[in-house]
């Protein structure tokens, strides 16, 4: 018999929405107020990674900045907050990525769960600013996980809540830390993005117009056995 899954689990921020362009530009600011730079390609190992990790991860790139303390951490943080929340402030459905609702769609049709597994403190408002959050089941973002992607915990506490098998779950992010998160849990993992930094994805398309319910059912199928 063929085997099929039971939960879909998406990542929020560069999967669903582009978000993702929201953050770099948010922490590209913070980063040039400290005399930080950096790059697109540095922004990749940002990707998935939460607030304070991310925070830290900017910080090291200048040793020679003073060691700042936890509430200086906090405020540099909640400043980033600020900027992205502004960029943010008029996300509509218009910015729901190309092929998502209609993946969603088939998603319900077919009776297969679906929930969020967002690193962000700040996804269930976006997901209803893009009006979507009618379609979820169930919503981890980062208030729900001690330790954030790439530790599985954000896709196995949706498969626990769900009552569902890690094997039978799909979950599909653009960050090589979610990818990474989501192998470790031994759920199929759907990348969207680059070779160079999602190779290790199970399945991998170029951007969420190639995400088809039918095609990832197919490839998940094949794989099956050897997640089992
Ligand atoms: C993830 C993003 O979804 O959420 C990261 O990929 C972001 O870039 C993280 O830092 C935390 O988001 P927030 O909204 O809680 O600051
Ligand atoms: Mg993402």
């Amino acid at each position: 018999m063929t085997h099929y899954p039971k939960l879909f689990i998406y990542d929020l921020d560069g999967v669903i929405t582009d978000t993702a362009e929201f953050h770099f530009l948010a922490w590209q600011k913070l980063a040039e107020e400290l005399g930080i730079s950096f790059d697109r390609q540095f922004n990749e190992q940002l990707k998935g990674i939460n607030r304070m990790d991310s925070l830290d991860r900017i910080l090291e790139l200048d040793p020679s900045l003073p060691a700042f303390s936890f509430e200086e951490k906090e405020k540099l943080a909640t400043r980033k907050n600020e900027y992205y929340l502004e960029l943010i402030e008029s996300v509509n459905p218009s910015h729901i990525l190309p092929g998502i609702e209609t993946l969603l769609k088939a998603n319900k049709d077919s009776n297969v769960k679906i929930a969020l597994g967002s690193a962000s403190k700040n996804a269930p408002a976006i997901l209803d600013k893009l009006g979507l959050t009618g379609y979820f089941d169930y919503l981890v973002d980062a208030s729900k996980v001690e330790k954030g992607k790439p530790d599985p915990e954000t896709f196995t506490t949706a498969a626990d809540a769900l009552e569902i098998a890690y094997p039978d779950c799909i979950g599909i992010e653009d960050s090589a830390a979610g990818v990474e998160a989501i192998n470790k849990a031994n759920m199929f993992s759907v990348g969207v993005g680059d070779a160079a930094h999602l190779s290790h994805a199970h399945y991998l398309v170029e951007d969420t117009s190639a995400l088809i319910f039918e095609n990832i059912i197919e490839q998940y199928q094949k794989a099956s056995l050897k997640l089992k």
